[in-house]
């Protein structure tokens, strides 16, 4: 219908017919991304028991196209989220001697297990391919990591590591993280666990991700370790947190510094809206980047999104980055650089001074249902500085900073449909800051129903998505009083 179509986003992905929640199986390989994610194909509410990998694919991130799924439930259980791994050297032996092994390690779901109350219906299982990932075969001694007695135990995220020449593999297990090693990927051990006493625990834990990462500007490697949790968000539903530590090949420890920042903000957040879930990274990306994608979704109301025939979007392609500014430490995120290839047209004003308010960007001038608006104020004064994106219809998508109580906010309350869940409709998403800010940066993604933050070069980040009943085609920038704007670059987003 004109509905579906009008909520459908421009340029970020989405399945074309049914259900999608988180991204799976992230991988690179010969000039190629993989997206492949939870999916129920024939209907757009997740059916548990018939679970399967999606597939998409992609050169730059930015332009996806999607495929048949890949992996499909079968009589073990439905094919829960998981990870893919290129193997290079042929570790799991189910290389034929010209195609590199592309191995996928996922949980295997059993849904009359679970029915049946019985603890073990979750376990780890893989498929490998032989053709770039486009089809997968099951390993025949599937599980091969049985449940050790834990409802919640799931989520595999396999990476290589090089210094001690073995696959790690990350594991969900209800109110902490598993790791396990292995030589070949089908025989796994025990190696440690983490988390029970530290970060948000207002949920279950789901889709890890522990990776290597360099302090930006220097030589120095820390261990990131991304832990999505559901619920227990900063404004409600799934989030995803993120510890700074160290992993000697077998435990994961956190850094002295990050453990004194985890006294003071109990929980590092990578994300502060309400929609981004279940972000892990990409296997094998050239010079060693790390990127990630999430679900722009929020468990508290994914499936009753008004969007019928498909529910479900990812972010966009985000890099990551570690910082240690100031004694503290921070995961910062960008929209991947591949996105400025697609800039068709653009907005570029220097030295803005208004009163109250100004018009950043109309219709006639440029798509406000596809761009990526940069924007830097001075001399913050005002109490607050305030987006408003409005249509004809008087519905009003509002975003910005409160400086004098210091955090950043997105007001959805006014923007559109919003009456298909209690938990979707909440007046504020707030993402605290540390102190008063002099100045601000913004970029700002908007596509269709979607805003994405990247607020100070990506120290804080916050995604939300919105229903509104006829595009928005103004923007203006509203404040108590005078607004300084430096420089203001909107561009807008083309992919056909
Ligand atoms: C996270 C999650 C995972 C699980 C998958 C099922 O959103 O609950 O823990 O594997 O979704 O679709």
């Amino acid at each position: 219908t004109a509905e579906e179509q009008m909520y459908r986003p421009n340029f970020h992905f989405t399945p074309k017919k049914g259900w999608m929640n988180d991204p799976n199986g992230l991988f690179y390989l010969n000039g190629t991304y993989h997206l492949f994610f939870q999916h129920t194909p024939f209907q757009s509410v997740p059916d548990f028991s018939k679970m399967h990998w999606g597939h998409a694919v992609s050169k730059d991130l930015i332009k996806w196209e999607e495929l048949t799924p890949a992996i499909a439930y079968d009589e073990k259980g439905a094919i829960f989220s998981g990870s893919a791994v290129v193997d290079k050297d042929n570790t799991s032996g189910f290389g034929d001697g010209t195609n590199v092994p592309v191995v996928a390690i996922f949980t295997y779901h059993n849904m009359q297990k679970e029915k049946a109350g019985e603890i073990d219906a979750q376990s780890q299982a893989i498929a490998y391919s032989l053709d770039n990932g486009k089809t997968w075969t099951k390993y025949s001694n599937n599980p091969v990591l049985k449940n050790p007695g834990i409802k919640d135990f799931r989520d595999p995220k396999v990476f290589w590591d090089a210094k001690r020449k073995q696959w790690v593999m990350g594991l969900a297990a209800q109110d902490r993280q598993h790791f396990y090693g292995s030589k070949n990927l089908k025989d796994w051990v025990f190696l440690s666990e983490f988390g029970k006493d530290v970060g948000g625990h207002g949920g279950v834990w789901e889709c890890p991700d522990l990776f290597p990462i360099k302090i930006e500007g220097t030589e120095e490697e820390k261990w990131v370790l991304i832990v999505n949790i559901n619920p227990g968000g900063p404004n409600g539903g799934s989030a995803a947190q993120y510890f700074v530590g160290d992993f000697d090949g077998k435990t994961f420890k956190m850094d002295a510094l990050f453990t004194q920042q985890l006294q003071k903000e109990k929980v590092a957040w990578l994300d502060l809206g309400r929609d981004n879930y279940a972000s892990v990274s990409f296997d094998n990306v050239p010079d060693n980047k790390r990127i990630i994608i999430g679900w722009m979704s929020n468990w508290d109301y994914a499936s009753q999104v008004p969007t019928n025939q498909w529910r479900g979007t990812t972010t966009i392609a985000r890099e990551l980055k570690l910082i240690k500014n100031q004694e503290h430490y921070s995961l910062i995120s960008a929209p991947v650089h591949q996105l400025e290839n697609y800039t068709s047209k653009s907005v570029k004003k220097k030295e803005i001074t208004a009163n109250e308010k100004v018009t950043l960007a109309e219709n006639n001038e440029i798509d406000l249902t596809k761009v990526v608006v940069e924007l830097s104020l001075k001399d913050l004064e005002s109490e607050t500085y305030t987006f408003v994106l409005s249509n004809k219809e008087g519905e009003l998508l509002t975003f910005g900073i409160n400086n004098a109580e210091h955090y950043l906010f997105i007001d959805r309350s006014k923007s559109g449909k919003n009456n298909f869940s209690d938990k979707f409709y909440q007046p504020l998403t707030k993402a605290i800051l540390d102190k008063n800010q002099k100045e601000a940066v913004f970029k700002i993604i908007l596509d269709k129903t979607s805003l994405e933050i990247f607020f100070n070069n990506g120290e804080k980040v916050m995604t939300d998505i919105f229903f509104n009943s006829s595009p928005f085609t103004q923007l203006d920038l509203l404040s108590e009083e005078k607004i300084n704007v430096q420089n203001l670059e909107i561009n807008q987003i083309n992919i056909n």
